[in-house]
């Protein structure tokens, strides 16, 4: 038949096809996991999208412990009137350098701490 040399090729090409795709998906999988590794190393954060926000998250987890719950204090006085009180910048410095006797909040940076500060006034009455 005059097909026949032909089958060899055929199977070749298709076995070097699928090799190419498979291939192809494993360079992508390493280039994923290339991008994501440098994400989770360097938790640093530099700019938030919605700081408010963030900053009522990141006060729920570092805050709470002494100012209370809901904020309204605790070992540490309530948080929830500090409008007309304390700018963002020194609400941040605060956070920072610690008052008093709150030992500055050393997990967070300027970025996080100005996030708090932005919420707590936003929330203040
Ligand atoms: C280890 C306990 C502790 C933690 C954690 C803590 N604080 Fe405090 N904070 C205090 C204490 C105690 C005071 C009172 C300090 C003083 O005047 O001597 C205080 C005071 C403050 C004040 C000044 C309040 C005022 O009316 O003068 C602000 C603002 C503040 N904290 C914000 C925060 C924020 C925001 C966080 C979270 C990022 C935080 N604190 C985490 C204990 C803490």
């Amino acid at each position: 038949m005059k097909g026949r040399p032909l089958l060899p090729f055929a199977v070749t090409a298709i076995v070097g096809i699928l090799l190419m795709i498979a291939l192809s998906f494993v360079g992508l999988n390493q280039r994923t996991e290339m991008n994501a590794d440098p994400a989770e190393e360097t938790e640093e954060v530099t700019e938030f999208e919605d700081p408010v926000t963030a900053g009522g998250e990141l006060a729920q987890q570092s805050c709470i412990g002494c100012h209370g719950g809901d904020l309204t204090g605790g070992a540490g006085p309530a948080l929830t009137a500090l409008d007309g009180v304390y700018s963002v910048e020194e609400i941040a410095e605060i956070i920072l350098n610690g008052k008093g006797a709150m030992p500055a909040v050393s997990n967070l940076n300027d970025v996080e701490a100005d996030a708090i500060a932005q919420y707590l006034l936003a929330e203040s009455e």
